[in-house]
């Protein structure tokens, strides 16, 4: 009985949307995380070819979520030939926690390619 009725609340968390924005992010607090992204990859994440940035609008967000995982981790943009990737390095890195990964990535969700 008892776990019944855990099974079934953690369904009703499961289907709430502030355990879903947890989980995958919150656009609204991304967006203020985004401002120091626009500078190079543009206002609509458009990307802007001249500076090596690319479009991250449209992209699937669990592709970008991994980038910046990557990044974080140094699994990527750590050769030292590897300028753009070096580059960007530090603005993955310079996200304050996993969750902020998550809502940045939550807003570029939003913008339209
Ligand atoms: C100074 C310019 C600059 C800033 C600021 C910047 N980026 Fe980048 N970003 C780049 C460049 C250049 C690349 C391409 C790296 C490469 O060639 O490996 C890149 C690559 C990426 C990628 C990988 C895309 C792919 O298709 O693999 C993601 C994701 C990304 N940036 C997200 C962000 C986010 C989120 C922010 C803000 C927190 C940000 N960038 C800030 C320049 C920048």
């Amino acid at each position: 009985m008892r776990v019944t009725v855990l099974v079934v609340s953690l369904g009703l968390l499961a289907g709430s949307p502030a355990w879903a924005a947890a989980q995958e992010g919150d656009a609204q607090k991304g967006k203020t995380h985004f401002m120091i992204c626009q500078s190079c990859h543009g206002e609509k994440a458009q990307g802007t070819p001249a500076q090596g940035a690319p479009r991250l609008a449209g992209q699937h967000p669990e592709y970008l979520r991994r980038q910046l995982f990557n990044f974080r981790a140094g699994l990527r943009g750590t050769h030292e030939n590897d300028q753009y990737g070096q580059l960007m390095s530090n603005f993955a890195k310079g996200l304050p926690d996993e969750q902020a990964v998550r809502d940045v990535v939550a807003y570029i969700e939003t913008l339209q390619p």
